[in-house]
């Protein structure tokens, strides 16, 4: 514990991130791919973490409908005064915890070749990169992923069969 809290995310902290996303991603435009549905849809798997007040972390993600065995991290950010103080770590392991007692067995995310700060980080949390047949620097990359241009490197970590004194359903997030 490092002086924040953890919540889940709120509607209304839509217009507080989005005012700081792009600053916090180092001024690549970021923000038309958060829209507010993601404050409102994915409340109990998405966290924001509070310090006075302030948000300076959030994560949003939500189990796959596709198949339930899947979760899916969707954005996560830390105030850049923060970083390197576990606090991206622990927004992680509360949403593994989070979602393992919802039956999830694997977590996946994309990140964009050129973000070496956040592949850093995801293969430290224990992720995998997907092989795709082509390589940027050294990492597999899916060529146009999300679009032209768009390309993305694919994530993947198992999760911990959660054991029989694990949380129950809903009971492992924070209030
Ligand atoms: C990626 C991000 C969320 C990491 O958050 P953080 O709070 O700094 O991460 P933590 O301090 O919890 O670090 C967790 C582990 O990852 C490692 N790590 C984090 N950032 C790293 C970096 N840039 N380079 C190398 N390792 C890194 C830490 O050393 C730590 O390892 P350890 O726990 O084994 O010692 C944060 O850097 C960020 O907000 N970046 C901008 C937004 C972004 O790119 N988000 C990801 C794509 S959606």
């Amino acid at each position: 514990m490092e002086g924040w809290t953890l919540r889940h995310i709120l509607p209304d902290d839509y217009r507080t991130i989005i005012t700081t996303l792009d600053d916090w991603w180092g001024g690549r435009q970021m923000r038309d791919m958060l829209p507010r549905l993601f404050f409102v849809h994915f409340r109990p798997t998405s966290f924001a973490a509070e310090q006075e007040g302030r948000i300076v972390g959030f994560l949003i993600g939500f189990v796959s409908q596709t198949d339930p065995s899947e979760a899916y991290i969707h954005f996560v950010g830390v105030h850049p005064g923060l970083r390197g103080s576990g606090l991206g770590r622990e927004l992680y392991e509360t949403f593994f915890k989070t979602v393992s007692a919802l039956g999830c067995r694997k977590v996946s995310c994309v990140t964009s070749p050129v973000n070496k700060g956040s592949i850093a980080f995801h293969l430290r949390m224990g992720f995998t990169p997907v092989e795709s047949g082509t390589r940027f620097e050294g990492v597999p990359v899916f060529e146009g992923y999300d679009g032209d241009g768009q390309d993305r490197v694919m994530f993947i970590r198992e999760l911990p069969t959660m054991g029989a004194c694990g949380p129950g359903r809903g009971e492992s997030t924070p209030k």
